[in-house]
């Protein structure tokens, strides 16, 4: 973004919010004052089905876990470690009887000509394609034998994300910019590299440690492969542009922040606040772009180089008709891209059916053979929505692929104070959508100009607005779905589903579907955890946090094989410098009887996001990202991973047993 006194800015990369819309099913909407009210009346019966009372800051509610009345509450823990106390430590603290190891850290090299890294950060744009991203995300590990359903858990493929970059720290100097112009060249076309997904050939030794292996799979992905558009928006007038006049391919994936894995072996990587990378000088924006908030400058001032691979991100109207300039471009992002990890000559595939919105990631409720499949993404902005797509055609082992995610329904979630919830369909062809369109003025032409629109599609019916969703995951057995809702400074009215104005500290929503059956439109609610303090917090027991796992903004969410649910939280500015949480941190939670523990705490100024595990679950594989955030190029306020002095580096971290067994 640029000032009035002709500066970039290079923030961080969170959107402001864009919703503006005053959603005509507001009656969600309750006042706390009201709240009592509710609570005395027949509101609270649903909720208690699910052994939730309302969700009362101060009141201890019943046991959450224990309402769930198939689920069995118990007493023995199946978190077997002592809990890691807050801590400022520059460092990784894990609990007693486990290792950290540093793995991968941004700019290793994995490809082509192996390109050592440079301490000085003056790796080129070229060595930058061939190196580990900047800024590690979502991740998840793929058995090197997946694809036959093996579980090998010593040797597989590690794919990762690189959600956005420090221009101060990827530059030996930080960027260059001039007059409010980008001057050098090679240093956008290295931030431009620095972005996207890295595939990584990994094999774990005897004595359990891990290597990269010199691999023709390893793999850079960045913010200008080619990748192809599938689904009802491929080929729309919303979609050409002067690279692809048929509207059918893009290039680049940008702010890849949480991720996916299809139940047929493919990773999915999600784009989540990719409209600050473009820039329009239009006096009007047209709706795809302002409910999005594109703004008139881009974020790293990209859109300021001259040449067809940086004028792409300038969204201006300059030529007659859209296959001859950029203002669709940013029409070509917002998507869920999917990525086989296995065959690095494959073109990434952006799939529109899945809806165009700040995508944090995308979770699958549990495949089975001649059922949809289902899964969730979470549009993480201020007062936006989460939603859930289910394929037209049925999963059939072996046999399925992409295909099943570019034909089906995507629905948005509304929330009802009672508890229940119902799935809305944001389909062209479905009567309700069209009286809804009807009643509130607006009109699409097609399935596609509804996709490109998700957000306006999802105001319209009445969507819930929620506290800025962020991962979603969902329990192995139960499939019960788990979302974390990271904070939200901008909530002005309490609702049951958001009950904290301003919600400083987020919370976990969970929800069963109705009659367990994914496809449907009906479902059951209820709050698994208010994060917060010991003053303003409440565990999934019902009792306050306490100093074992006091957290805020929690952000990732993953369950184990064996139904842990782990907790990672990104808080930010004062909350992490200032608040009583320390560091950013992970945490354990055990559905079953509500217990939660924190597990490891990161170093300073980083975020823990991202976490996948072998198989065997010797293994843990977990992201630190921008460590040290805030730095320039001259003043590192964090030395993690390297050491005094050294410039801080995004990275993984592999967590195992010092006597090698399962980690629990
Ligand atoms: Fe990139 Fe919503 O976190
Ligand atoms: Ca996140
Ligand atoms: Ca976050
Ligand atoms: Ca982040």
């Amino acid at each position: 973004m640029i000032t009035e006194n002709n500066d970039i800015l290079f923030g961080n990369g969170d959107e402001l919010p864009s919703n503006h819309s005053t959603n005509p099913h507001i009656q969600d909407v309750i006042s706390l004052g009201r709240r009592k009210v509710l609570a005395g009346g027949a509101a609270v019966g649903a909720l208690a089905f699910l052994g939730a009372s309302l969700p009362g800051l101060a009141q201890a509610a019943e046991p959450m876990a224990r309402g769930i009345k198939d689920v069995p509450f118990r007493r023995r823990t199946r978190l077997p470690f002592a809990p890691v106390a807050v801590t400022r430590a520059d460092t990784i603290t894990v609990p007693a009887g486990y290792t950290a190891t540093t793995f991968i850290p941004w700019g290793t090299p994995i490809t082509g000509r192996y390109p050592a890294w440079l301490e000085d950060a003056s790796n080129n744009a070229e060595d930058q394609a061939e190196q580990v991203g900047m800024h590690h995300d979502g991740m998840h590990f793929f058995p090197m034998n997946a694809r036959l359903g093996g579980r090998q858990s010593d040797h597989g493929l590690l794919v990762l994300n690189h959600e956005y970059i420090d221009a101060p720290l990827l530059h030996p100097n930080g960027p260059t910019v001039v007059d409010g112009k980008r001057a050098n060249v090679d240093e956008v076309r290295k931030e431009i590299n620095a972005h996207g997904v890295s595939v990584v050939e990994i094999r774990r030794g005897p004595r359990g440690e891990w290597s990269v292996l010199p691999s023709s799979r390893n793999r850079r992905i960045t913010g200008a492969t080619p990748m192809r558009i599938e689904g009802p928006a491929r080929g729309h007038a919303l979609m050409r542009t002067r690279y692809s006049p048929s509207g059918t391919s893009t290039r680049g994936t940008l702010n890849n922040c949480s991720n996916g894995h299809t139940p047929w072996g493919t990773y999915l990587t999600c784009e989540e606040n990719w409209a600050g990378y473009f820039a329009s000088a239009d006096s009007e924006l047209p709706r795809e772009l302002s409910r999005y908030g594109v703004r008139g400058s881009g974020r790293y001032g990209w859109e300021t180089v001259a040449g067809d691979e940086f004028e792409r991100f300038n969204a201006t109207r300059t030529a007659a008709d859209a296959s001859s300039d950029y203002r669709n471009e940013p029409n070509t992002f917002g998507w869920i891209v999917e990525i086989d990890p296995f065959d690095p000559t494959s073109t990434p595939v952006k799939h529109t059916a899945l809806g165009r919105f700040a995508h944090e990631g995308l979770v699958f409720a549990p495949v089975k053979p001649g059922r949809p499949v289902v899964c969730y993404s979470g549009d993480d902005s201020q007062n936006e929505y989460i939603y859930k797509y289910v394929s037209r055609d049925r999963y059939r082992p072996q046999r399925s692929d992409g295909r099943l995610l570019d034909d089906g329904t995507l629905y948005v979630a509304r929330f009802n104070p009672d508890g229940s919830g119902d799935w809305l369909a944001l389909d062209y062809d479905n009567p309700d959508f069209q009286r809804a369109c009807e009643a509130a003025g607006i009109r699409f032409a097609d399935q596609g100009e509804v996709l490109v629109n998700t957000r306006l599609a999802a105001d319209i019916v009445g969507a819930t607005k929620m506290d800025r969703p962020e991962w979603g995951a969902v329990h192995p057995d139960t499939g019960d779905v788990y979302f974390t809702l990271t904070n939200n400074s901008s909530r002005e009215q309490a609702i049951p589903s958001n009950p904290r104005t301003p919600n400083a500290y987020g919370h976990i929503i969970h929800w069963r579907e109705a009659s367990r059956d994914f496809a449907g439109t009906r479902f059951n609610w209820d709050l698994y955890l208010l994060a917060g303090p010991e003053s303003d917090s409440r565990s999934p027991a019902g009792r306050a946090l306490d100093g074992s796992n006091i957290m805020a903004s929690p952000d990732g969410l993953w369950f184990d094989d064996e139904g842990r649910l782990w907790i990672q939280t990104d808080m930010s500015g004062s909350q992490l410098r200032t608040g009583p949480f320390g560091n950013n941190q992970m945490l354990v939670s055990d559905p079953r009887n509500g217990e939660t523990r924190r597990f490891l705490v990161g170093p300073l100024g980083a975020e823990v996001t991202g976490i996948t595990a072998t198989p065997d679950f010797r293994t843990l594989f977990v992201n630190i990202q921008h460590p040290g955030e805030g730095s320039t190029s001259k003043n590192f306020t964090s030395s993690w991973p390297d050491g005094t002095g050294r410039r801080p580096r995004s990275a993984t971290v592999i967590i195992s047993r010092e006597d090698g067994k399962r980690l629990m």
